[in-house]
């Protein structure tokens, strides 16, 4: 079964996270729209924390590493970076956010939207799903949502105030993602900095009609909203390529239609789309957006049906915070196989995502940055996602030195930058953590991984 949001796998899936959290010695706090936090306090609680994580929802039948990756990888580098005995001035937090994918509710980045304050608790209470469960209710049924002593349930605004951080709490935020996209393969290197997020919005839209059976009324005298949501989801295409002018990020996906009464002899008597629109031109995005509502209501004029067009989310675009991608930068720069970016962090690959994360609405209250792993084909959102182990754990290496440089603790034994830095090319390898230079037999890891081949002195992302 997928891992869809407050279902049992998604139970499962908390439950292993908060297991792994408190075996790396974090403090586990979860919030009332079950975001899942593992902290590690700093020696100044008054300098702003910073977080890395990202999610384990998942859509039906999609892969396993898409957020996975980036919760289990920012638990593995702060496990990583307390077995070397480093000591965090900031705060360093691990975070599972809860319903990053909008399958079940419709709106995306729920528990990073509460987190970075930017869901209003009206908002979170009138998400229902397709059952019509609010997510309140299904928050509640998997043990979230409750007032004090966990007896009452907690209004929205209730809710909110568990999840919304206050300000100068926690001051950046890093995600560890596969790229989603297969611009690192053609590179044929493993890492790279996010640039900028790509601004999505998300539509739904409903054509009804008075239906009929599919014998007896003819065809001159039907005002079918199944042939109007097929016109439109043609439409939809035509909108995005004229407002995008031929741009690679301006993109629009009809995902879902639902047809209703959904029997094959029955003139639907309603048709419910997902529009998904996308650019990372801002203004553009909205132009295709206007496109879009437009054909919607040129469409059932055409076909005299009713239509009702739905604003389930508009986000503005994300560039990546200086400081933060320039810490991801030098990080990569340091443990990159690569021999054109190793110890050139300004040659690190600097990447634009397609996709959405956590850090979109993270980085309108946090500094925000995103640090991409290779994946296979640049394939998501499909079963057959897929991202190699040594890509992945190079990630959380270099995820472990970015959280290391940013939480301001003194420096990492051995100084690893410039050992590493200086090692490129060397004999031995260094693990980029310790500095530790390796004998070139047992290849003992600062972080308890033996290994016989490249020794890249990540901790194991499982
Ligand atoms: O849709 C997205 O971009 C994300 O993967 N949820
Ligand atoms: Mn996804
Ligand atoms: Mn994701």
């Amino acid at each position: 079964m997928t891992r869809i949001l407050f279902t049992p796998p998604d139970a499962r899936a908390r439950a292993y996270v908060r297991g792994l959290m408190k075996e790396a010695g974090l403090e586990v706090y979860e919030d009332g729209v079950g975001n899942v936090r593992g902290r590690w306090p700093g020696t100044d609680p008054l300098r702003g924390g910073v977080g890395s994580g990202s999610h384990a929802d998942a859509l039906p039948s999609s892969g396993k590493y898409d957020g996975t990756v980036g919760v289990l990888g920012a638990i593995a580098a702060l496990k990583a970076l307390r077995a070397v005995g480093y000591k965090p001035v900031r705060t360093l937090e691990a975070i599972l956010f809860t319903s990053e994918e909008p399958t079940r509710f419709g709106l995306s980045c729920i528990g990073s939207r509460a987190m970075a304050g930017w869901l209003p608790p009206k908002e979170l209470e009138d998400l229902t799903d397709a059952n019509g469960t609010s997510f309140l209710e299904a928050a509640r049924g998997a043990g979230y949502g409750f007032g004090p002593g966990g007896k009452v349930p907690a209004t929205g605004a209730e809710v909110i105030k568990t999840a919304r951080i206050p300000l100068g709490v926690l001051t950046h935020f890093l995600e560890l993602h596969i790229e989603q996209a297969p611009l690192l393969e053609r590179l044929n290197t493993p890492l790279g900095v996010v640039s900028a997020i790509a601004a999505p919005a998300a539509l739904r839209v409903t054509f009804t009609g008075p239906g009929g059976h599919a014998g007896t009324v003819p065809m001159a005298a039907r005002r079918d909203p199944g042939l109007a949501a097929a016109a439109f989801a043609l439409a939809v295409e035509a909108a995005v390529a004229e407002a995008g002018a031929g741009a690679a990020a301006a993109v629009a996906t009809v995902g879902v239609i639902d047809l209703s009464p959904g029997a094959s002899n029955a003139i639907p008597t309603a048709a419910v789309l997902t529009v998904d629109v996308r650019d990372t031109d801002g203004p553009r995005r909205d132009a295709a957006v206007r496109g879009v509502k437009a054909a919607a209501r040129r469409l059932a004029r055409a076909r005299g049906v009713g239509v009702k067009v739905e604003t389930l989310s508009s986000d503005p675009p994300m560039p990546a915070d200086a400081e933060v991608a320039a810490a991801l930068a030098r990080a990569v720069a340091l443990v990159s196989p690569d021999p054109a970016t190793r110890g050139h962090p300004d040659r690190v690959p600097r990447l634009v995502s397609g996709a959405y994360h956590d850090a979109l609405p993270t980085a309108r209250s946090f500094r925000a940055g995103m640090l991409f792993v290779r994946c296979a084909g640049g394939r998501s959102h499909v079963p057959d996602e897929y991202a190699r182990p040594d890509d992945v754990a190079l990630g959380v290496t270099a995820l472990a030195l970015a959280l290391a440089d940013l939480g301001a603790g003194p420096p990492l034994v051995g100084r690893a930058a410039p050992a590493i830095a200086r090692s490129r090319g060397a004999t031995h390898r260094t693990c980029p953590v310790t500095g530790r230079v390796d004998d070139g037999g047992g290849r003992m890891c600062p972080f308890g991984n033996k290994k016989k081949k490249g020794h890249e002195g990540v901790a194991e992302v499982r």
